[in-house]
């Protein structure tokens, strides 16, 4: 059952029902200032971190699901509705929700009267702008009463949460004409505070929550609302809200325009106050000018758009499949810049007050958007690579808005440092900028302790080499990829982190899977040094690796699938020899993308065991058999249910790690199925089993041995974006980013007749026509850049700025 359509003309996918079976989000802003918006209008804005700086509060996972955000209430002689359906739930004529690229636009209407609501966070604007615009499609003269509403959050959003015996003291407002600032903490030590106005004058105002609503009332009946009445409320504590009450009359068919924006303003300490407690207005009153009239938003709209265009402008992909053109030319790109922007702080299952960046998330995901953003992709590099220590390791996580390393949750994540160099190679590949690497870059942040960028990937891959178990492999630490694979962790007291907990002394656990990674990135890392002509730098690391490989072989083959780990008892986990678990998808992966068994053919018995043993209607699991109870030794993986998260859930982040491996053992047929299983559009016709939204990817969709197989969850914040984004348009579209080129190698179902890819790269742009007139799965038989015939598969870099004709012939 579907809720809605995409409109890919205009980038939208369009809400029809707003009973979707879970909020369907949309996010604004791109730069500093931020919002989460629902197709019910529910959601919150903060200002770069959605813990420390939350502007409105928002409470999760409350009852009914999604209540509170940026609502607006009309009033006509008594009927009470509004725009978004919620929260009054009034039965609406029509009803749509269009999230688009960085903006919703929300519409209800009742009774011939229409309420639209245009919300965006304009570039380079600290604030969000709301455009209602009101129309009387009736032939008699409408009068009716329009109330905003926003609440307050006091800014720290787990202290609001929680600190009720001081917060309920705290809340401070001031009010000028219609514009409500929220100034809560800014007598002391806060140089900042947020306002909400209008640009027409009120006929009432309310800043206190419970006047607004009455204290035993919901958002869906504010006593305010129902009686038309706003109480003119001046917030002394309690819960500072913001509601304007207009008054609206409207001709047979005239429409009405009212700006509302949402701004967050910092001001320099020494001009914090103009009056005695009276805040410094002028900043907000300088953004307000900046939207006083319907243009200014549609200027800033047009320019959103403009910006987008520019942005999707780089890979664009024109294919008979539509649901695989709205993938890759729109919401998987978008997906993979909101995964930039959020990494995997706030969603709709992040709270926004948990986890900072992850090391090893944000390298993955920058694969996703180096190519739209690459001058962001450097910074984001540099930053991530500063709290690396000197031996290699990494914090796991550090915070955005300090950068620095969390201590809470430490280091011995030992995939962590070589995605470093996955990141790395990948922005050079994109942009052919080597002097990224001459970069001086600090150790855990000191300054005084740098390094050469080059330097931190050498220490990345040393340290691997430098933490090897009684089978020479790596050393799992904490956990590698899969963070629930606590290996060193025997936890039996509730509550414990499992990723923290490290219990039993000299963890000698070993991860096969980051043999895989030392192969693979190790790898990049070679080529790396032989592009800078460091030839014995390179011999030496090669060495290393070649070794790994013989070791793997004799440890890491388990018959007919990749070994996934070994125990703290030196026991394989993921072996044929184990009761439960005898598979798990990320060796096979990461193994196969590093080469292995490509020539001998253990790459294709892998797979297929993959095939038999962890695929299924809906994607591919995690590891079969489910792990039916909990296993101490094992860690968190045991404490899901079957099917569930890192049980043998269908983990969407490693699902492309398979297609790519099918790719490079030439199977697009398989690789196509698997992509095509979990890519959102696909799924669009199954909405009300899969959950969560048709335009983006989720982090997991419940496997074959859950309760509800095909059920999604964590939708938006997930590593899938990126890596479905880079092994479809890499691999199996095969528009491969190299330092030299472009490298041509599509691995396509052989059914398929052929695409057009438009690539912008390093300046130039490249019209890419392949053709599969043999109806093979690979092999690039003929080349032309220009009418010119080449030799092998590499498209050369042309002359910035020129247009570039490449034709592409599939066959034997
Ligand atoms: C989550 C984490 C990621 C981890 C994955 C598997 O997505 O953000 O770092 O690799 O789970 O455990
Ligand atoms: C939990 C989640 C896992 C995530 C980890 C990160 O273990 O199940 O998916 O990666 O937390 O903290």
């Amino acid at each position: 059952m579907k809720f809605g359509h995409f409109d890919d003309q205009n980038r939208e996918y369009v809400i029809t029902n707003p009973r979707t079976p879970y909020p369907w989000i949309n996010y604004l802003g791109c730069e500093e200032f931020f919002s989460i918006i629902t197709n019910t209008a529910g959601g919150y804005s903060f200002y770069r971190d959605a813990r420390l700086r939350r502007i409105t509060r928002y409470r999760y996972n409350n009852v009914p699901v999604d209540d509170g955000g940026k609502y607006f209430y009309i009033n006509e002689n008594g009927n009470v509705w509004s725009p978004g359906w919620k929260p009054v739930k009034t039965e609406l004529d029509r009803y749509e929700c269009r999230h688009g690229m960085g903006y919703s636009r929300i519409t209800g209407e009742v009774d011939q009267l229409e309420a639209e609501v245009l919300y965006l966070v304009p570039l380079g604007y600290r604030g969000e702008v709301q455009k209602v615009k009101l129309t009387n499609h009736s032939n008699r003269k409408r009068s009716f009463s329009l109330f905003s509403f926003v609440e307050w959050c006091l800014w720290d959003a787990l202290d609001d949460n929680t600190n009720f015996q001081r917060n309920f003291s705290t809340g401070q407002v001031e009010i000028v004409g219609s514009t409500i600032y929220h100034k809560t903490e800014y007598r002391e030590r806060r140089d900042h505070y947020a306002f909400y106005t209008v640009n027409e004058s009120v006929t009432g105002l309310d800043t206190d929550r419970d006047a607004f609503l009455g204290l035993y009332n919901g958002f869906d009946a504010p006593g305010a609302v129902m009686e038309c009445r706003s109480r003119n409320s001046h917030a002394h504590g309690w819960s500072p809200i913001a509601s304007h009450h207009l008054r609206v009359e409207l001709e047979p068919g005239e429409e009405k325009e009212l700006v509302f924006v949402l701004g967050y303003v910092e001001v320099p300490v020494a001009d914090k106050f103009t009056g005695k407690q009276e805040i410094n207005k002028r900043p907000a009153e300088d953004m307000m000018a900046l939207f006083r009239s319907n243009g200014d938003v549609d200027r800033a709209y047009n320019e959103l758009a403009a910006f987008w265009d520019e942005l999707l402008s780089v890979y664009q992909l024109e294919h008979p499949e539509e649901e695989l053109n709205r993938a890759v030319n729109t919401w998987n790109q978008y997906q993979c810049m909101i995964t930039f922007n959020f990494s995997r702080s706030a969603s709709f299952f992040e709270s926004g007050i948990g986890r900072g960046m992850g090391f090893r998330d944000s390298n993955q995901d920058l694969i996703g958007f180096v190519h739209q953003v690459p001058g962001r992709a450097r910074d984001r590099i540099i930053d991530i690579a500063s709290t690396q220590f000197e031996d290699g390791g990494a914090y796991h996580q550090y915070q955005p808005l300090t950068k620095k390393g969390n201590d809470a949750v430490g280091s011995n994540f030992n995939d962590d440092p070589l995605w470093l160099i996955l990141s790395t190679d990948e922005y050079i590949r994109e942009t052919g900028d080597w002097s990224i690497l001459d970069e001086m870059v600090p150790f855990d942040n000191d300054d005084s302790n740098q390094a050469t960028l080059f330097e931190h990937l050498k220490r990345s891959f040393y340290h691997v080499v430098e933490n090897l178990g009684p089978h020479q492999l790596p050393l799992i630490g904490r956990a590698d990829w899969n963070d629930c694979l606590n290996l060193n962790c025997f936890s039996e007291a509730p509550g414990e982190a499992f990723q923290t907990t490290e219990n039993s002394e000299g963890g000698v656990a070993e991860s096969v899977f980051i043999a895989g990674m030392f192969v693979l990135y190790g790898d990049a890392f070679v080529q790396i040094c032989r592009k800078l002509g460091l030839e014995s730098e390179a011999a030496e690391a090669a060495g290393h690796i070649s070794v790994m490989k013989k070791v793997m072989n004799e440890h890491g083959w388990d018959g007919r699938w990749f070994v996934r780990a070994y125990d703290h008892f030196g026991k394989k986990v993921g072996s044929d020899e184990c009761e439960e678990g005898k598979i798990f998808i990320e060796s096979q992966g990461m193994c196969i993308m590093a080469g292995i068994g490509l020539e001998d053919g253990r790459a294709r018995t892998a797979l297929d065991s993959v095939k038999d043993r962890l695929d299924c209607e809906y994607g591919i699991v995690l590891n079969n058999p489910a792990f039916t109870s909990y296993i101490v030794k094992y860690g968190e993986i045991s404490t899901y249910p079957e099917g569930y998260k890192e049980n043998a859930g269908i983990f969407c982040h490693n699902n492309p790690w398979i297609m790519i491996a099918e790719t490079l053992v030439g199977n697009g047929d398989a690789a196509w199925d698997y992509f095509r299983k979990i890519c959102p559009p696909y799924l669009e016709a199954i909405s009300d089993l899969h959950k969560t939204e048709p335009y983006v990817y989720s982090q997991m969709i419940a496997g074959k041995d859950a309760f509800t197989p095909g059920e999604a969850k964590n939708s938006w914040l997930t590593g899938t974006a990126s890596w479905n984004f880079y092994a479809v348009t890499q691999f199996i579209l095969g528009i491969r980013t190299d330092y030299d080129g472009l490298r041509i190698n599509p691995v396509v179902p052989e059914a398929w007749d052929g695409y057009v890819v438009r690539r912008k790269f390093r300046g130039a742009s490249y019209h890419i026509e392949v053709t599969n007139p043999d109806h093979v799965s690979c092999g690039v038989k003929e080349l032309y850049l220009n009418g010119n015939r080449l030799d092998g598969n590499l498209v050369p870099i042309c002359k910035e700025d020129s247009v570039n004709q490449v034709k592409v012939v599939l066959g034997n």
